[in-house]
């Protein structure tokens, strides 16, 4: 699995101030931590952030994280919150998305967001219309879903009027057992998950559409998919799905603080955030807490969180006056790059002796410049030589994700 890192910053973000039409300045927490596996060292900084609404929701359209507000949508760099432009080819628009309902992380990357205006997907850094609006006029969303990419995409949508899905364009309306309206939903690549509101939760073949019910879950407040994996904050505790498919409950760990939400990503693993910090979560039944307590400012009732392809974890919730994200920074090349090399690499390479290459590993630069050939030598196994200490799994997982996420200095 592989090791998301650094840094967790937590932003408030006031929401009196927003009632009233101003910017609200709010505290960032900076929680310093070396892994997200390790514990925090319990640095904590506060410094400000200017946003305008209520965060509703977060997702990540696989590079950036998503933050949805009563006023947009707004993309979160690891700094600052930057609003996200609506870009539509009708002349008569919609130019705007209104108040965000719903968010949605699509496999092949990228985001849909569901909106006042209508449906949206993100494209190329703005969002754009949804072709999809025109056959979901009459349908109010609550909560989104994405299956499988490409043509055989699926977007499944939690609606007032029972369970939707719309593929290829065209759509197809389901009814649960209970009668219940769907509230929430959430897809893997095996399996729907769909909490209603007579407080049933129905795991649903999407290829037949056989239902079951899993029992004595209720209430639920959280549900989560990825591609290999569905979870849901159930008023036992979390239960996941692990890969013979059969479901495990994780007993609430009191000292854990109470659960509050969910973040799935295939690649970044699986993570609880509760009212006391973060906790990661694995399908073989463990929940191993990541770092130290946290207290989160003024009694912040967390409630959603999402991790993104570059290993930010961002997690917002709110009581009467905020809203907060929690973001953990990717891997770094100084703090967690280098040092493998240094010692793995730089034995051999940085004295060139011996028809060895000349080349210093712990210079940015240089690793940039050839990152294929360092791929290619450590992904065959032939860097370091079969003689040498090797890298762990942990260490081939941070290197290789470090140079997919865009390798940070
Ligand atoms: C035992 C000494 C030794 C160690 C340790 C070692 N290398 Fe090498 N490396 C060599 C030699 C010798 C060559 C030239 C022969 C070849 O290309 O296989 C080489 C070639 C390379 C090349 C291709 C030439 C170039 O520089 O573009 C890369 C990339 C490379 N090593 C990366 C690494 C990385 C990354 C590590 C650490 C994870 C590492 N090496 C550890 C000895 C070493």
């Amino acid at each position: 699995m592989m090791r998301t890192q650094i840094l967790l910053w937590v932003l408030v973000l006031g929401l009196s101030a927003c009632e009233q039409g101003e910017l609200a300045s709010s505290p960032v927490i900076e929680l310093d931590n070396a892994a997200m596996t390790a514990s925090f060292d319990g640095q904590v900084d506060a410094t400000t952030l200017d946003a305008g609404a209520a965060i509703v929701t977060v997702a990540s359209d696989g590079g950036a994280v998503l933050v949805g507000t009563a006023d947009g949508v707004f993309t979160w760099n690891g700094t600052e919150l930057t609003v996200m432009d609506v870009y539509a080819e009708d002349p008569a628009g919609p130019w705007v998305t209104g108040a965000v309902t719903a968010m949605a992380t699509r496999p092949q990357g990228g985001a849909f967001v569901a909106a006042e205006s209508g449906l949206f997907t993100t494209a190329y850094g703005v969002l754009v219309p949804s072709p999809v609006n025109a056959s979901l006029q009459d349908v109010v969303i609550g909560g989104l879903a994405v299956r499988g990419q490409g043509e055989a995409e699926e977007l499944w949508i939690a609606a007032d009027s029972g369970l939707v899905r719309v593929t290829a364009g065209l759509r197809s309306d389901f009814d649960l057992p209970d009668g219940g309206r769907p509230l929430m939903v959430a897809a893997s690549d095996a399996a729907l998950l769909v909490a209603t509101d007579q407080d049933g939760l129905y795991v649903i073949d999407p290829v037949g559409m056989a239902v079951s019910r899993l029992d004595g879950a209720a209430p639920v407040s959280a549900l989560a998919g990825a591609p290999s994996q569905l979870w849901a904050l159930t008023g036992e505790g979390v239960i996941g799905q692990a890969t013979d498919g059969a479901w495990t409950v994780f007993a609430g760990d009191p000292a854990a603080g109470e659960p509050r939400g969910l973040a799935v990503d295939d690649a970044q693993g699986a993570f609880l955030v509760t009212d006391m910090g973060v906790l990661e979560l694995t399908a073989g039944g463990s929940a191993a807490t990541i770092g130290d307590t946290v207290t989160w400012p003024q009694g912040l009732q967390v409630t959603v969180a999402a991790v993104d392809g570059s290993g930010h974890l961002v997690a917002a919730g709110f009581d009467a006056t905020a809203v907060a994200p929690v973001v953990g920074a990717p891997l770094s090349f100084e703090v967690d790059i280098a040092p493998i090399f240094e010692r793995l690499c730089n034995s051999c390479h940085i004295s060139g002796a011996s028809g060895v290459p000349l080349r210093d590993f712990t210079d940015y630069a240089q690793v940039v410049a050839i990152a294929d050939p360092i791929l290619e030598r450590i992904g065959t196994g032939l860097m370091p030589p079969a003689e040498m200490p090797q890298l762990n799994d942990d260490e081939y997982d941070a290197v290789v994700s470090w140079f997919a996420t865009g390798a940070t200095p």
